[in-house]
């Protein structure tokens, strides 16, 4: 692998300063507890707070019931005629039992994150790898690497935002290495936030682009403020300025924003979330979050326009977490089976935040009509995300947790998902979505 540095930096960028990354917990540091404290009291001192969500006590008892659907032969599709039954709403459905399992494994994808490396760190039940998601509609077929591939062929992709972009791209190499290896060609910030690959088998590049916000920022971290500082009418020029470079980005942001955070627009403080002592009006995060997703695509739209260059544009729907037992203890994230589709329905927050992502998509759509240079579609995981509370490392983030029985504190990643894992689907789905525009 060759990484290109310097003047040859394709991101035209330094390293960010040193933050730390949300979610990847440090036995050594309290910071990232007392975040994931705060991750469950954010909404507790805030009035509007959808409370219900993350206080919810709701134990939903799995009722197991077979799930007996065969593999169905409508998924296999051959790889010439991208045929589909007709359109079909790939949000809504259930997980049935699939006793195929991934395409890929560790062995054969060399790019999976340690902690998601699940079966490798212990993990013992691998139920969690038999089922596939069937939209009530149509059924998803299973992910064809050689249609993506030639999909994508001669285009770079960006993901663009927070640590579930990082995963889904993950994914998706996963899946596309099981017929066509990609080489890392460049690599940058602090736990790599910035890396490309390039697939000279179609000379295709993804790209990957940390920004948790998509505006400019400062994000919170141990060394800096403990709250996020947020310029919501300036997108992040980390990815922005790359813009004429790219064919298509998928954009992913959501859990940054639970956070405590400050917000500016026009150079003017707006107000702060959960930083009593900066004297700010308390605000919630869904306006700030609307505000930083309608810059981003307006900015996109602009430095398109201006170029009179084509764009894709995919916002991916938030990612629900999972923790569902005390955090720091073992068992916070330890269901084997999914639920099904009616023990849990998307609503509060991960309602509230998918609705503002969805209509702020619909909006930019609207902007783009008659221009036409720039499609914007929603790749709406939420639900089925919200359904695979077995999908997550929880502890096995570490390799053996339990090597030397329980201890008291037990790291819990219940926010990521482990590869190959429930993520896998949102690239089927993708896939689906590039294949209709063909
Ligand atoms: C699926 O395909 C197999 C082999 O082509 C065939 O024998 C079987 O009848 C098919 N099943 C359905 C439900 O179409
Ligand atoms: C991974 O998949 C390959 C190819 O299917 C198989 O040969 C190998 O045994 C698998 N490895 C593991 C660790 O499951
Ligand atoms: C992908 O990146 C390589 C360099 O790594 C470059 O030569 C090629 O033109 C790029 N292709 C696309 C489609 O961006
Ligand atoms: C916030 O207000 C209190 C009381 O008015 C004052 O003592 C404190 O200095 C203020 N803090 C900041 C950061 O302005």
């Amino acid at each position: 692998m060759s990484l290109k540095m310097g003047s040859k930096n394709p991101f035209n960028d330094n390293p960010p300063p040193i933050f730390k990354r949300i979610f990847q917990l440090n036995l050594y540091s309290l910071i990232p507890i007392s975040l994931l404290c705060l991750y469950f009291n954010i909404f507790s001192s805030t009035p509007f707070s959808p409370t219900q969500l993350l206080h919810s006590t709701n134990i939903f008892t799995y009722h197991s019931s077979i799930c007996s659907s065969p593999p169905s032969n409508s998924s296999i599709v051959k790889h010439e005629d991208y045929d589909y039954e007709k359109s079909c709403d790939y949000s809504k459905g259930d997980w049935v039992s699939d006793m195929r399992g991934p395409i890929y494994n560790v062995t054969t994808c060399g790019t999976i994150k340690e902690s998601e490396k699940c079966i490798t760190n212990g993990r013992p039940d691998l139920g969690y790898l038999y089922w596939r998601w069937k939209p009530n509609e149509c059924n998803l077929p299973r992910f064809e690497p050689n249609t993506f591939l030639k999909l994508i062929k001669n285009k770079h992709i960006a993901f663009v935002g927070d640590s579930l972009a990082r995963n889904q791209l993950e994914s998706l190499l996963c899946l596309l290495s099981t017929t066509s290896t990609p080489n890392l060609v460049y690599q940058n910030g602090k736990d790599n936030k910035f890396r490309r690959w390039h697939f000279p088998s179609h000379n295709a590049n993804f790209s990957l682009y940390w920004s948790p916000f998509l505006v400019h920022g400062i994000e919170k971290s141990n060394e800096g403020n403990y709250y996020n500082t947020m310029f919501l009418d300036l997108v992040d020029e980390r990815w922005a300025r790359d813009i004429n470079q790219l064919d298509m980005i998928v954009i992913s942001i959501g859990h940054w924003f639970l956070l405590p955070s400050i917000y500016y627009e026009n150079d003017l403080v707006l107000g702060s979330l959960n930083c009593p002592k900066l004297n700010h009006t308390q605000i919630d995060f869904y306006g700030p979050l609307r505000k930083a997703l309608r810059t981003t695509l307006n900015s996109i739209i602009e430095k398109k326009v201006a170029k009179g260059k084509k764009i894709d544009v995919i916002v991916k729907t938030f990612s629900p977490s999972h923790f569902e037992g005390d955090w720091d203890k073992a068992g916070t994230c330890s269901k084997t089976k999914p639920y099904r589709k009616e023990e849990k329905v998307v609503g509060g927050m991960e309602g509230e935040i998918r609705k503002i992502e969805i209509e702020e998509v619909e909006s930019a759509k609207v902007k783009v009509k008659k221009i036409g240079a720039v499609r914007f579609e929603v790749l709406d995981v939420t639900k089925l995300a919200l359904l695979r509370p077995d999908g997550h490392p929880g502890p096995y983030m570490n390799p053996f947790p339990f090597a030397n029985g329980v201890p008291k504190y037990v790291q819990n990643d219940c926010v990521h998902w482990c590869l190959p894992g429930p993520i896998d689907t949102w690239n089927e789905i993708f896939l689906e979505m590039i294949k209709k525009w063909k």
